[in-house]
């Protein structure tokens, strides 16, 4: 099954929306393998984003990732890094779609509550930068027979 990593970031947390980001996805009937709260070193918030290490907005970036903790994920099922980019919506809350959590949580760029892999290959990087193989773990959802065909 298709992997992807998913964090909510420092304003998500403070704003107590951790509940509601892993609601959506456990409603839409993905799995959660791995879970963690911590406030992420500068070490792997540079290399979370190195695609973005110099463009003009990452200082302003790395200091909004590095204000707070932030609750990191890995989410399991189909076409994951696809489908929950979806769910997430666009980069900038003010022209993501409503239905969407970026569309309907979020005001800011700056402030985009939420951060997910763009591709499989970069969530399996992303994964591997903030979870070790030990920390996913492997079980069943009760519903996994009526989710897929
Ligand atoms: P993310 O990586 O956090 O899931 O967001 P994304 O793929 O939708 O957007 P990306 O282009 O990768 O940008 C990463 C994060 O940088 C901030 N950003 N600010 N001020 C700006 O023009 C600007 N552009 C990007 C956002 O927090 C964005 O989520
Ligand atoms: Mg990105």
């Amino acid at each position: 099954m298709d992997r992807t990593f998913v964090m909510v970031k420092p304003d998500g947390v403070a704003r107590g929306l951790i509940g509601e980001v892993v609601s959506r996805l456990e409603r839409k009937g993905f799995k959660m393998v791995a879970a963690r709260l911590e406030r992420l070193p500068e070490k792997r918030v540079m290399e979370q984003y190195r695609e973005h290490l110099e463009k003009p907005f990452f200082p302003s970036l790395r200091h909004y990732i590095e204000s707070g903790p932030c609750f990191l994920m890995v989410w399991e099922g189909r076409d994951a890094a696809a489908v929950v980019r979806k769910i997430v919506g666009a980069t900038n809350p003010a022209e993501a779609a409503p239905g969407t959590i970026r569309g309907d949580l979020a005001m800011d760029i700056g402030r985009n509550v939420i951060h997910a892999s763009d591709s499989p290959g970069s969530a399996d990087r992303e994964i591997a930068i903030h979870f070790s193989a030990g920390e996913l773990v492997s079980y069943k959802r009760v519903d996994e027979p009526v989710l897929y065909e």
